[in-house]
């Protein structure tokens, strides 16, 4: 596995974790701190990001598109990473940009790898064959039960998607693969527990960032 070096201008972020963690709140949190304190910051989304990664998103997200087997599934994740990689992940690191994305690589490895049971170690190689080994700076792993996960899904309005609508023990394998990933490589990752008050996790979110911009920029 091969990590972006610390010379390099920009700065990327994923976010992971559970259906139901929370993510998308605390993304929108973060960016917005950085924006406030002049940060140039692009937030994207996986799968999606891109046009060809939406078209790719509702393929395999949505009910009734046919059958989609596991390798397929893992094999559409992988191509909408590709596009969001190539053209929006890596130019705007380029451009010394802070990239903050909801979801990467890990989700494959988790959904795809240990949920569907394709494979951790094979799921990795196909993603970092497809992002040219493009990993994050940083990973903020908010870590949920399937149970809390799904609780806190159903009390929103939105129908559960392909994925989502998975049993617990599909969902609990999710989780155990995020957790191994983290421990595996805790230099790059903050777990934190989803249950957490949510200005909490923004604040401990904000000071893992901003001393990493200070140990790769010189400066918060
Ligand atoms: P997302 O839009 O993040 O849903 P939510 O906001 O509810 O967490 O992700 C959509 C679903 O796609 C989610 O169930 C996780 C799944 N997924 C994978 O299975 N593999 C992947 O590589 C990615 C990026 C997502």
């Amino acid at each position: 596995m091969t990590f972006p070096s610390a010379a390099k201008p920009g700065l990327f972020i994923a976010f992971e974790g559970g259906d139901g963690a929370g993510k998308s709140t605390q993304a929108a949190l973060l960016t917005q701190s950085l924006t406030d304190a002049g940060h140039s910051v692009v937030r994207t989304r996986e799968p999606g990001g891109t046009p060809v990664g939406e078209k790719l998103r509702s393929l395999v997200l949505d009910h009734g598109q046919g059958e989609i087997d596991a390798r397929c599934e893992a094999l559409i994740f992988a191509a909408a990473r590709a596009a969001h990689t190539v053209q929006v992940i890596a130019p705007a690191v380029a451009r010394g940009e802070i990239v903050i994305s909801d979801r990467y690589i890990d989700s494959s490895i988790a959904y795809q790898g240990a949920g569907r049971g394709l494979g951790t170690s094979e799921v990795q190689q196909i993603n970092e064959w497809a992002t040219e080994n493009l990993w994050p700076d940083l990973t903020v792993l908010l870590d949920v039960t399937p149970l809390d996960g799904r609780n806190r899904r159903t009390a929103g309005a939105a129908a559960e998607d392909r994925l989502e609508s998975e049993p617990d023990d599909f969902h609990a394998d999710i989780r155990h693969a995020f957790l191994d990933l983290a421990a595996a490589h805790p230099e790059r990752y903050l777990v934190l527990h989803a249950g957490l008050p949510i200005a909490e996790l923004a604040s401990a979110i904000n000071t893992a960032v901003q001393t990493l911009l200070a140990n790769t920029r010189g400066t918060p």
